[in-house]
């Protein structure tokens, strides 16, 4: 009947300094299901535990108590690069998810080759730099006639779009984009949430993205997800998102949350 279930947290609790005066509960019961194939948006105040969150599912660190999930498999006490093939990530920093000093071409070769596992071969045939071509050819971008530059010498667009190609192309599991365009001008932005999009219908992958932006979040995805204080305190699908607008979406907060917090940042990116 229901979707298989791709990622599920139960009641996960994430404490930082536990014990100690700076204690911070950044998750507080966080229960969570996303089946295969859904993209979800989640927006929040600043320091609701939308990065935290997606870290727990990543496995950065452990949690303090509950389960996470990976397509039925708990996963709850692997490490980071245990879970990795199973988790593509981009981060807002357009220089965290390429290597700066390497070509495009030496870039592509290391996470194609992650993929495939064939072997630690960094060499670059000339069939491999089709394949290349062609995987970039859809960025629209020109980096497909660039394959000999350097990742440092292209513009935040340009390396954001190669940082979800190269956090796509294993065909993970679940993808984590956490304010991924946050740092781009706004037209940049807008090609690389519409890059987004197209590449996670094409692939049918299950997204998590956080954005400060309310608009992109009831723009893109088919759920929306709503935290503060380390708790999901809206949880919206397609429907219900549809009729919503950006206001609507600012009442719901101050109803859920009881206090106003800063909507300037969530109507800026
Ligand atoms: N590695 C860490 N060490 C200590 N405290 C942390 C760490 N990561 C997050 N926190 C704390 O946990 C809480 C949640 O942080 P988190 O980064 O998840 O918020 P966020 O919703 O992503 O905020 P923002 O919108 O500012 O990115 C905050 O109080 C933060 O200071
Ligand atoms: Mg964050």
């Amino acid at each position: 009947m229901s979707q298989p279930t791709d990622l599920k947290l139960q009641a996960v609790r994430k404490l930082f300094y536990p014990g100690t005066a700076n204690e911070v509960v950044a998750l507080d019961g966080v229960d969570l299901e996303v089946p295969v194939g859904q993209f979800v948006s989640i927006i929040g105040s600043n320091g609701s535990g939308k990065s935290t969150l997606l870290n727990t599912v990543a496995g950065m660190y452990p949690v303090s108590s509950g389960k996470v999930l990976l397509g039925g498999v708990d996963v709850t006490r692997q490490r980071e690069y245990q879970r990795s093939r199973a988790i593509g990530r981009v981060f807002q920093d357009p220089t965290a998810g390429t290597a700066p000093s390497m070509t495009i071409e030496e870039n592509l070769a290391i996470s194609f080759m992650r993929e495939r596992r064939s072997g630690l071969r960094l060499g670059v045939t000339n069939r491999r730099r089709a394949s290349m071509r062609a995987h970039l050819e859809p960025l629209k971008m020109g980096l497909e006639h660039r394959l000999k530059a350097q990742v440092n010498k292209l513009s935040g667009g340009q390396r954001q779009a190669m940082s979800l190609l190269m956090a796509t192309e294993s065909e993970p599991s679940i993808l984590l984009l956490d304010e991924h365009t946050a740092a781009l001008d706004p037209k940049v932005a807008a090609t690389i949430m519409d890059l987004t999009a197209k590449m996670v219908s094409e692939r049918g992958l299950t997204t998590l993205m956080v954005t400060h932006n309310m608009e992109l979040a009831l723009r893109y995805g088919d759920r929306l997800i709503m935290m503060h204080a380390g708790r999901i305190v809206l949880d919206l699908d397609q429907a219900q998102k549809q009729e919503l607008q950006v206001s609507d979406l600012i009442e719901k907060f101050h109803e859920v949350a009881g206090e106003a917090f800063a909507v300037d940042r969530l109507l800026l990116d």
